[in-house]
């Protein structure tokens, strides 16, 4: 058992009991798409109708200018307080205030790596000039710290090993008194592998550094627990997390109290607001509020008769999407085993507890942009390419060109999915012998 999948004490569901006709009967997109099957969910994943009609209601009741005096205005307040109250719970955050929304996790990567570069650039002798980085994030959490060059920081990469999976005993040596922060991903988007977040959070507090997460590709998949993994940042995309195009940055309020911010001088210099500059889409916040909803009426499902705080049917509701996911991924990578793939990451059948159900793949013979496109044809949606990440195309020995193919599946897929792409996968290879 590793820190992704601790039991939560309430049994959860299991693989087998696992409702999932129920949970897809609740997926409007997924009644309507018939027999096509999403399998690029890592790209976005599709919604509940809750969410659906939350961001409805709230175009249709409160589509005004916050902070008001009339009814509709103090309902976007209210609306947006509730998000954030729903959104501190899903990441277990010591207050709601530690939560801002806006445009998505690059956007907000950022912010905080232009913050950091100017605390860099303003310390005595750069004391602490060292930001640690890694060869299997998204770009997104790659070239922004590396950016910070320009402001004398040095970058240290903490590397993947051919295993596919980020080892903490590698980061320990490149710790020391002149580390600033370790800026990793929870869950690499591409190859799916699980990073120990925990203990990278209590290595780097030993020599007094920061931690930035990317949680973004780990958010639908497991339960997220800011406290536990002691870090100091985190970002998610909410359309990745059954909610509408938006994102959220969660820090620790102090830390983010220190971090210098754009904000036009009628803002208060604290988060949410110094962060939360100009007008975000606030029917989307509404969205990511009822998907969180979503989730926790999910998690009441598992838990025993009686009263359960919201965190603890989160915690169901994760464990249970967990258990089920690690058995379509063990099933997923049968398939592509099956038909010769050569799977990138983790593909050992007594490992996939370290991994979700992410996968990247290529087939000798025929190259991924064929693959994805007669994939599509049969109504199987999923992802050629690079993967936006450079620095791991090359560590995979794959061109930024063609890439790999990823198939992304998430808690409403089913194993009769998995079938039809074995099949439509059989097909596509017997063609080409
Ligand atoms: C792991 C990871 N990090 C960052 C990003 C960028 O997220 P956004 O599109 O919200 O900026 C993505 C997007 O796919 C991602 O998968």
């Amino acid at each position: 058992m590793n820190q992704h999948q601790k039991s939560t004490g309430f049994g959860g569901g299991t693989a087998t009991n696992f409702p999932v006709d129920e949970i897809r009967a609740m997926f409007p997109a997924l009644r309507k798409a018939g027999d096509f099957i999403f399998l690029d969910n890592a790209g976005g994943a599709q919604v509940p109708q809750a969410v659906v009609d939350a961001v409805a209601n709230h175009l249709v009741d409160f589509n005004v200018q916050r902070m008001a005096k009339y009814r509709h205005s103090q309902g976007v307040d209210r609306n947006i307080e509730e998000a954030r109250e729903s959104v501190a719970m899903l990441v277990n955050a010591y207050r709601p205030d530690e939560i801002s929304f806006g445009m998505n996790a690059t956007s907000f990567i950022r912010l905080v790596s232009v913050g950091i570069g100017k605390m860099l650039a303003n310390s005595p002798e750069m004391e602490r000039d060292e930001i640690v980085i890694t060869d299997m994030d998204h770009d997104a959490n790659i070239a922004t710290w590396l950016a910070l060059e320009a402001d004398g920081a040095r970058i240290v990469w903490w590397k993947m090993r051919e295993d596919g999976e980020l080892h903490v005993e590698d980061l320990k040596p490149l710790l020391n008194d002149r580390t600033r922060l370790v800026a990793c991903t929870v869950t690499a988007h591409s190859i799916g592998t699980m990073v120990d977040v925990a203990r990278v959070g209590r290595l780097a507090r030993e020599v007094g550094a920061e931690v930035f997460l990317d949680c973004v590709h780990y958010g639908p998949h497991a339960l997220i627990d800011v406290q536990a993994w002691g870090c100091d940042y985190l970002v998610c995309s909410g359309y990745k997390n059954f909610s509408p195009h938006m994102g959220f940055l969660w820090g620790r309020y102090e830390a983010l109290r220190r971090l210098p911010t754009f904000k036009e001088d009628f803002i208060p210099d604290v988060p949410p607001y110094k962060i939360e500059v100009g007008t975000f889409c606030h029917e989307n916040v509404a969205g990511m509020n009822a998907a969180v909803h979503y989730l926790e009426d999910l998690g009441r499902r598992f838990l025993p008769a009686g009263d359960h705080s919201r965190r603890e049917a989160l915690a169901a509701a994760m464990a249970a999407i967990r258990e089920y996911e690690i058995m379509l991924a063990g099933r997923m990578i049968a398939v592509l085993k099956k038909h010769g793939a050569t799977i990138y990451g983790i593909s050992d059948e007594s490992r996939l507890n370290n991994r979700v159900p992410t996968i990247c793949f290529n087939i000798a013979g025929i190259a991924p942009q064929e693959m994805a496109a007669e994939m599509g044809e049969a109504g199987i949606g999923l992802r050629d390419g690079h993967m936006f990440s450079p620095r791991l195309m090359a560590r995979l020995g794959l061109s930024m060109e063609h890439g790999a193919v990823r198939v992304s599946l998430v808690h409403y897929n089913k194993v009769e999915e998995i079938d039809r792409f074995d099949r439509v996968l059989g097909e596509i290879l017997s063609r080409r012998k």
